[in-house]
């Protein structure tokens, strides 16, 4: 006997979906049966992702949305109740990071980090949770990173927007256990998405494999499937957790 994650009948909300890791989890959790809101900044790359999905027989639908602005989740959220009739599952994923050392950055660079990463999370799940409440059963899952955990230099203040995300899931999940909502994170390593193709040009990958005890880097899918179990009625027993997804990079 086989056991398999069935996700038919749910309704999930995927931030920074057009891309990356957020592009995996949308698959992945439509490949499991779920109904998924593909959302971004970029409406052109939610619709791109949202019609693989329907060519391959899933559900999907995308959503154009910044989530830095509440007028803009809001829209975000009537929509995905108009079009899915509710949200049981959703995905906090859009993120942004700036590279710079700390002594070299400006105060007003401080705050795209922050607003996208910790705001953003904070945001979309505003509008979410009463719904999740109503219906007494959710799945929250943030994207942190091992930045958050562990800081990295060039990062600091992603590092820090990272950590806050990681103290919210934890407080949220004492808050709102006692609805049968969980909430959880999980913390990629380093891991090759359209998003850091930039970054990775410059590198010398072989040096940088040798610091996860894995050896290789990230994969979107080596996430998707950590969401998909954190999605799923399977998790129903864990919740303030940040999973690290990581290959070993780090082990707190
Ligand atoms: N790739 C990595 O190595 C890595 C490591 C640790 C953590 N992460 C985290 O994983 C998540 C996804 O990163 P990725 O590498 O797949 O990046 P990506 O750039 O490939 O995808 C991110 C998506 O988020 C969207 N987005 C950005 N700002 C937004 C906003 N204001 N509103 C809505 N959507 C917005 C972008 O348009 C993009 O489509 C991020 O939270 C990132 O911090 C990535």
């Amino acid at each position: 006997m086989s056991v398999q994650i069935d996700m038919s009948g749910r309704r999930a909300i995927v931030t920074g979906g057009g891309s990356g890791i957020g592009e995996a989890i949308v698959k992945r959790l439509a490949e499991a049966g779920a109904a998924v809101a593909v959302a971004d900044l970029f409406g052109d790359r939610a619709e791109r992702v949202a019609s693989e999905v329907l060519q391959t027989g899933g559900q999907a639908v995308a959503v154009q949305v910044d989530v830095t602005s509440v007028p803009s989740v809001e829209q975000m959220h009537a929509k995905v109740e108009e079009e899915l009739g509710g949200v049981d599952v959703l995905i906090n994923n859009a993120g942004a990071w700036t590279l710079k050392w700390f002594t070299q950055m400006d105060p007003a660079e401080y705050n795209r980090d922050i607003d996208v990463c910790l705001y953003g999370t904070m945001h979309c799940t505003r509008v979410c949770l009463p719904g999740m409440i109503e219906r007494k059963y959710g799945r929250i899952v943030n994207t942190i990173s091992d930045a958050g955990k562990v800081g990295e230099p060039t990062m600091t203040v992603y590092s820090a927007a990272k950590a806050g995300v990681a103290g919210f899931t934890k407080a949220l999940a004492k808050e709102v256990g006692r609805y049968s909502i969980t909430v959880n994170g999980f913390s990629p390593g380093t891991t090759r998405t359209p998003g850091n193709a930039d970054i990775r040009a410059d590198w010398d990958e072989e040096k940088v494999v040798k610091l996860y005890p894995l050896r290789r880097l990230g994969e979107t899918i080596d996430h998707a499937n950590a969401v998909l179990f954190l999605a799923s009625d399977l998790s129903g027993w864990i919740t303030g957790q940040i999973l690290s997804v990581s290959g070993g990079y780090t082990t707190v």
